[in-house]
């Protein structure tokens, strides 16, 4: 086990380069499994556990991956299994694509119900609503889900929530269903996007990815295709709210900066300056920030994976702030964390109310879940003492390199092995 000591007090200055996506990744590996000739060549593909994750289960499930830097290589003509129950599956929410991507290439899967990180109840049924639409039959026995389908047949879906995960599931195994599938009421993330051009790159025909409503048309087969994953908007956001919190100048590059107006608008509401340029946002911050409110929404709002981060950077912005979660129920695990060093906030229900402090104070403190690690990070890199942060297994599951990003900023993090 390994926990990170953080030195606070240092502004962050200088460059950072962003990653490739972790949710656009942990899909399109998955979807790399449709094809049943031809290599994919996967380029931009983040250095985190989650990924890791999923190269050993499709490897398991008989594809051939072979990973070099950023990049991997996936020959899928070897695919040999419907059956994902490692224990890797039952680890990471992001093996429920398995599902949509076995039952487009056999017609059938059978996959452990999906874990991921604790912030709330997270139900599946929308998936299954639309693998039922599209004709195959669901059951869920001795832990795993189970879908089987004589053959797909494209229809109307309507998703009764907008869901990023039951958008891109359905998608997966609708390309290559007979005639055409229009899902409504769809997610619009930018990672929805990536998978439905890198599917479209292996021979779907996907249209309208990126707005409510996209349309699949099913196709004979997908074969392989190179692909380069796009820029993590979610690790971009956290630099920029560290930049934002600690002071300084800090260049983020390989970011679509389109991607982050919400989180642009927010911050410039608070007092920082932000410039784009092109594939970078710089962020300059003289750390003088009022509070602002925030609501999380599905894209193009406020991204649900940036408030806890944002979090952070309002215990120590002036006056107070509301934070209203609108996505999940339980992604609040992170302020008690953070009263530890001092941050003043009041939970009432999904929503916080945080007054702003003028300093925070190191602690022993843990990461409850991914993005909780990140804001316990920007936490300890503002607060006067060293931080200790543990359960850092839940950070190396999303964010790539971290303490070495941030030291090449100015940062003072080491990370350190627990006997
Ligand atoms: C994805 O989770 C992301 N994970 C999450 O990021 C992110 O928080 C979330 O989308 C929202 O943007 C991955 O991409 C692997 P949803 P997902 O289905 O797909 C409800 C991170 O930090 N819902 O869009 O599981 C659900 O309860 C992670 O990187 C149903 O009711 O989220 C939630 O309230 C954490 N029924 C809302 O929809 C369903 O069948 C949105 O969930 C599915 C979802």
């Amino acid at each position: 086990m390994e926990k990170l000591v953080i030195t606070g007090g240092n502004s962050l200055n200088g460059k950072v380069d962003i990653s490739g996506a972790k949710n656009a990744a942990v899909a399109i590996l998955p979807a790399a499994i449709i094809a049943a000739t031809g290599l994919c060549i996967i380029d931009n593909i983040p250095d985190i556990d989650d990924v890791h994750c999923i190269e050993r289960i499709i490897e398991n499930l008989g594809c051939k991956v072979k990973v070099s830097a950023n990049s991997v290589i996936i020959d899928s003509s070897s695919l040999n299994s419907y059956n994902a129950n490692t224990e890797d599956v039952r680890k990471m929410r992001a093996s429920y694509y398995l599902i949509g991507a076995l039952l487009a290439r056999f017609k059938k899967a059978r996959v452990e119900m999906p874990g991921g990180c604790a912030i709330g109840v997270r139900p599946i049924d929308q998936h299954i609503k639309g693998f039922e639409a599209l004709g195959a039959k669901v059951t869920i026995e001795h832990g795993s889900v189970f879908v089987e389908a004589e053959k797909l047949i494209g229809t109307n879906i309507f998703f009764d929530v907008v869901s990023v995960g039951a958008t891109i599931n359905v998608m997966l195994a609708a390309t290559l269903a007979e005639g055409t599938t229009v899902l409504e009421n769809a997610a619009k993330e930018p990672h929805v996007v990536d998978v439905a051009n890198f599917l479209n790159s292996m021979g779907a025909n996907i249209k309208g990815a990126g707005t409510d409503i996209i349309r699949i048309t099913g196709v004979e087969e997908l074969t392989g295709c190179s692909y380069s994953v796009i820029p993590d908007q979610i690790e971009a956001g956290t630099y920029m709210i560290a930049a934002a919190a600690c002071g300084g100048e800090v260049t983020i590059n390989n970011v679509i900066p389109k991607h982050l107006e919400s989180i642009s608008a927010k911050l410039i509401e608070m007092g920082v300056e932000i410039f784009e340029n092109g594939d970078s946002v710089t962020v300059k911050s003289n750390k003088n920030l009022k509070g602002v409110n925030v609501k999380t929404l599905p894209y193009p709002g406020f991204p649900t994976d940036v408030q806890q981060p944002m979090s952070t950077l309002l215990c120590i912005s002036e006056g107070r702030s509301l934070i209203n979660e609108s996505i999940w129920e339980s992604r609040f695990k992170h302020i008690d964390e953070l009263k530890k060093m001092g941050a003043n906030v009041k939970l009432e229900g999904r929503t916080a109310i945080i007054d702003g402090v003028d300093r925070l104070t190191g602690a022993i403190v843990k990461a409850t879940d991914l993005r909780a690690g990140a804001a316990m990070i920007i936490a300890g890199l503002v607060a006067e003492g060293n931080t200790e942060v543990l359960d850092i297994e839940h950070i190396d599951r999303g964010y790539p390199h971290i303490e070495n990003k941030f030291n090449a900023l100015g940062a003072h993090i080491t990370r350190v092995s627990i006997k």
